[in-house]
């Protein structure tokens, strides 16, 4: 049976992500409507700028008031797509102590201070949706959260930024540099003018923390993923990754430890085998593979960003939102119960690729050896070769065994102390294998 009554939904936000969100439920108004059982009605719209033309979306909707907006009270669903922490925060928690429910794409926010958010939606009886906020279109949260909430999750290993991920897979593919293909990302518009959030990896850390929050039904915040971004990556290491039979790629890795006593969430370049399914994730795309102790593998793909495939998963947000208001219910909230603790990037344990400049003569080698066996840090492979210039040096490449990331950062140090070492030309983590 189909209500007549509206459920009344404002959007807060009309940019990339919000104007997508608008064209959508007024195109597809009837089919939205006999999904959820009751039509659905967009009763405002605020804005930044009011004068600004939003094809579609009637001018007697838009506002610059959100906070009136919010707090009108017969508002159902509220979406929030400003995007920042601030007047965002308060924007939604007003929105909750206002009767209405909370689908936001705002990974910033939900990273920073989710806890205020998810305790704001439960004190008030409301549901707080967030599919959007990683890996754009991509279902995650809700398999996470629901599919696999039988399941034991291990490990969450994904590539959650397009744009970096095209820029490492035009400098993969066609040999360019750094500072060519993030010019080729921003004039394709993958890349902002200002690309920092991406390429430093802080998009990627915030999602990270969602993430392995909700994998490992725990807390975890921005500040407790490490995070190193991907601009130091140049033409050599991908050669040296090629050598390999591997590629780069900006990973989010969150992981159970081995005795299952803590967690740990990090962000950084890593070479990983082509023949990884994460190796064959190319241009914008992202791709986040799932270690379940009962289901295996899983991998989730799709595009992660732009204003249609990210407005798909806030419409389904709303739907199942709506969904359960008709049924004067609330969907799963946050599940933190088995608080965790987030372990120090010094304790993750995996494999390195380090290249040395050394001096070219008898008994580098072995001094260098050395130096990881005090560490007890086990290579597995070495390969040296001198210099055509014949300037005595030569370029050494160490591929260690598993070690804890502590035991390698001390071995670097001791390695710079070393006259025979002229400098580290990298340290790059090897994943996937
Ligand atoms: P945009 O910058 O394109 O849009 C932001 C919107 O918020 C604009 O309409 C702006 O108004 C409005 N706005 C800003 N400040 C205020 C304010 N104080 N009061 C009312 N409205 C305000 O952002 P996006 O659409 O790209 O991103 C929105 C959210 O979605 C962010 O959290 C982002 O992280 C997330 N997201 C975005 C993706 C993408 O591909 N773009 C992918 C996944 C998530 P005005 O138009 O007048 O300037
Ligand atoms: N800047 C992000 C990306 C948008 O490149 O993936 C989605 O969060």
């Amino acid at each position: 049976m189909m209500r007549t009554r509206p459920l009344k939904v404002a959007l807060l936000g009309c940019g990339v992500v919000g104007s997508e969100v608008a064209r959508i439920m007024t195109t597809h108004a009837d089919d939205l409507a006999a999904r959820i059982g009751a039509p659905v009605e967009l009763a405002g719209v605020a804005v930044r700028r009011p004068d600004k033309v939003r094809g579609g979306v009637p001018a007697e909707l838009i506002t610059t008031d959100a906070t009136a907006l919010v707090k009108r009270g017969d508002i159902d669903v509220v979406i929030e797509v400003i995007g920042g922490i601030e007047p965002a925060r308060s924007l939604i928690t007003t929105a909750f102590e206002h009767g209405a429910s909370v689908v936001s794409a705002n990974k910033a926010l939900l990273a920073q201070d989710g806890a205020t958010l998810h305790s704001a939606a439960i004190e008030n009886g409301q549901d707080l949706y967030y599919e959007a906020a990683v890996a754009g279109a991509i279902p995650l949260i809700r398999p996470l959260r629901e599919s696999l909430a039988g399941d034991k999750i291990n490990r969450v290993m994904g590539i959650v930024n397009g744009t970096t991920n095209f820029i490492l897979d035009k400098m993969d593919t066609s040999g360019a540099g750094y500072s060519e293909a993030l010019d080729e990302a921003t004039a394709l518009g993958y890349a902002e003018a200002d690309p920092t959030a991406d390429v430093e990896g802080f998009d990627a850390a915030a999602k990270a923390a969602i993430l392995a929050g909700i994998a490992f039904h725990t807390r975890v915040r921005l500040d407790d993923v490490y995070r190193e971004g991907m601009t130091e990556v140049t033409a050599a290491d991908f050669a040296s990754a090629k050598q390999m039979g591997c590629t780069i790629k900006l990973l989010a890795i969150c992981e159970r430890a081995a005795d299952g006593e803590s967690v740990t969430a990090r962000v950084h370049p890593a070479m990983i085998p082509l023949s990884h399914p994460l190796a064959s994730v190319r241009e914008a795309y992202n791709a986040v593979f799932v270690e379940a102790e009962a289901a295996g593998r899983l991998m989730f793909y799709g595009p992660g960003a732009g204003g249609s495939p990210t407005a798909s998963a806030v419409l389904g947000d709303v739907v199942a939102v709506c969904r359960n208001r008709l049924n004067e219910a609330t969907g799963p909230g946050e599940s933190a119960y088995t608080q965790l603790p987030v372990s120090p990037m010094g304790d993750v344990v995996t494999r390195y690729h380090i290249s040395l400049d050394v001096a070219d003569k008898p008994g580098v080698l072995a001094q260098v050896a050395t130096v990881f066996a005090e560490h007890g840090v086990s290579i597995d492979t070495v390969r040296q070769h001198g210099r055509q210039d014949g300037d005595g040096e030569a370029s050494l490449v160490v591929v260690t065994h598993r070690a804890p990331d502590a035991a390698l950062s001390g071995t670097v140090e001791a390695l710079r102390k070393l006259d025979t070492v002229r400098g580290v030309a990298s340290i790059m983590r090897v994943e996937g294998e």
